[in-house]
C-alpha cells in the first residue's frame, strides 16, 4: 500500500514513518505538514516529495492511503479531506474531539466504501494478544476485575495543543486514558457499559487534567479501574495491567508504551474449598516475554491487509467512537 502522511510531527517522525520505511509491503510516497520547514526536513530525511498544502499532496501524490497524525482538533477535517480524494485513512488516536465528530468520520468512510481505522497500536502487542488468548480460553476462569496503570511526565510546554482543552479535547484521559479503555475492551472481548471518573490538575498549571482515576463496568459485570497520569516522572512510570478471574490472573508489566517490551505473568490457580489460612500459592506463574517487534509496523500491515482485501471491517473504528462516548460522559460530569 502506498502512503501519504498528513502531520509529520512527533509520533509520525519518531515511530510511524520509520516503521513504514522498514516495510516491504508498505511504502511512504509523500509527506505533508502545515509547517514548511517540518515538511521539508522530513521529506529530505525520508527522500520523498514534501508538501505544505494537504490538497496539493492529495491531488498529486500517487497514494492509496493516508496516515494522519495531526493534533486531535484537526482529525475530522483532515480525515474527511483525505476521503474526498478517495483515500483510506489510518487516523491517530483518539478518533476526534468528541464522539459526534468521531461518528461523522466513521459514517462518511462507511458510506464511501473506504477503510478507516484508529491508531490504538497497543492491541498489536504480542503480550496483549497472548493475554486475550488466555482470557478467551478460560485460562483465568471467569474474569471479575481489571486494573490498568499508565503514566508519563508531561510538564507545561508553551503552545502545546495537548495542554489546551479546545485543541486536545481534554488532558491525560484523552491521551492515555483512551488507550486503556480501548485495551480493556480488547482484552476482555466485551463492551464497557458504565464509566465514572475523578480527575484533577494536580501538578502542572495547564488547563487540562494531569491525573485521573477511571472506574468502569462491562456488559458481563467485570469491574475495571484505570489510573492515568501526566505527573509521574518517566523513571517512576511503571506501567501495569492486571486481570483477575476466579481461576487465576494475567499480569502484564511494562507493556504500555511505544515499544513492544515487558513481560506477562500467567497464574492458573483455581480453588475448590474455603481455606481460613488463606495461604498464597507457592506455584510460580508462567512467564512470557515481549517479542520486541514494532507495534506501528504491525498496525500498518493489519490496516493494509484489511484495506486491500476490500473486506473493510469497521469494528475497531466503531469501538473508538464508543470509547469517545465514554470519555464525553466523563468530561460532561465535571
Ligand atoms: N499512538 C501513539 O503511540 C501516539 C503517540 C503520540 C501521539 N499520538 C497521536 O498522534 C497525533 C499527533 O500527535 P504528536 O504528538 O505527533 O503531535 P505533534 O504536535 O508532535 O505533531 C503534530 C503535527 O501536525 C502538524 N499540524 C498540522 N495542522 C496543524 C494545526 N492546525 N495545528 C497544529 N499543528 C498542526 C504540526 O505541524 C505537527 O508537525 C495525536 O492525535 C496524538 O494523540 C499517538
Amino acid at each position: 500500500m502506498k502512503w501519504g502522511v498528513i502531520g509529520a510531527g512527533g509520533i509520525a517522525d519518531r515511530r510511524a514513518i520509520p516503521a513504514l520505511m522498514k516495510d516491504s509491503e508498505n511504502k511512504l510516497v509523500a509527506i505533508y505538514d502545515r509547517t514548511f520547514s517540518v515538511a521539508e526536513k522530513l521529506g529530505k530525511k525520508y527522500s520523498v516529495p514534501f508538501f505544505s498544502n494537504a490538497e496539493t499532496m492529495l491531488k498529486s501524490a500517487d497514494c492509496d492511503a493516508v496516515y494522519i497524525a495531526t493534533p486531535v482538533f484537526c482529525h475530522k477535517t483532515d480525515s474527511l479531506l483525505a476521503l474526498s480524494y478517495g483515500k483510506h485513512v489510518l487516523l491517530e488516536k483518539p478518533v476526534a474531539l468528541n464522539a459526534k465528530d468521531g461518528a461523522e468520520i466513521v459514517d462518511a468512510f462507511v458510506k464511501a466504501g473506504k477503510f478507516v481505522s484508529v491508531g490504538y497500536m497497543l492491541r498489536f502487542h504480542n503480550l496483549h494478544v497472548k493475554a486475550r488468548e488466555i482470557i478467551s480460553s478460560g485460562g483465568i476462569g471467569k474474569v471479575n476485575g481489571i486494573r490498568i496503570r499508565f503514566s508519563c511526565w508531561y510538564p507545561r510546554i508553551e503552545n502545546a495543543w495537548r495542554q489546551n482543552k479546545e485543541q486536545g479535547g481534554g488532558g491525560v484521559i484523552m491521551d492515555l486514558g483512551v488507550h486503556c479503555l480501548d485495551l480493556a475492551e480488547q482484552l476482555l472481548g466485551e463492551e464497557i457499559t458504565l464509566v465514572e471518573s475523578f480527575y484533577a490538575t494536580q501538578t502542572f498549571d495547564y488547563e487540562v487534567e494531569d491525573g485521573a482515576v477511571i472506574i468502569f463496568k462491562t456488559q458481563s459485570g467485570v469491574l475495571g479501574h484505570i489510573d492515568v497520569n501526566f505527573n509521574v516522572p518517566d523513571n517512576a512510570s511503571e506501567s501495569k495491567l492486571e486481570i483477575y478471574g476466579d481461576g487465576g490472573y494475567v499480569i502484564c508489566n511494562g507493556t504500555l508504551g511505544q515499544e513492544e517490551t515487558g513481560e506477562l505473568l500467567f497464574l492458573r490457580a483455581p480453588q475448590d474449598g474455603y481455606s481460613a489460612i488463606q495461604n498464597r500459592t507457592t506455584d510460580a506463574p508462567q512467564k512470557f516475554s515481549a517479542d520486541g517487534g514494532n507495534l506501528y509496523l504491525k498496525q500498518f500491515r493489519d490496516f493494509a491487509a484489511n484495506a486491500s482485501a476490500e473486506k473493510h471491517d469497521y469494528f475497531f473504528a466503531d469501538r473508538t467512537v464508543r470509547i469517545q462516548r465514554l470519555v464525553d460522559k466523563i468530561y460532561a460530569e465535571k
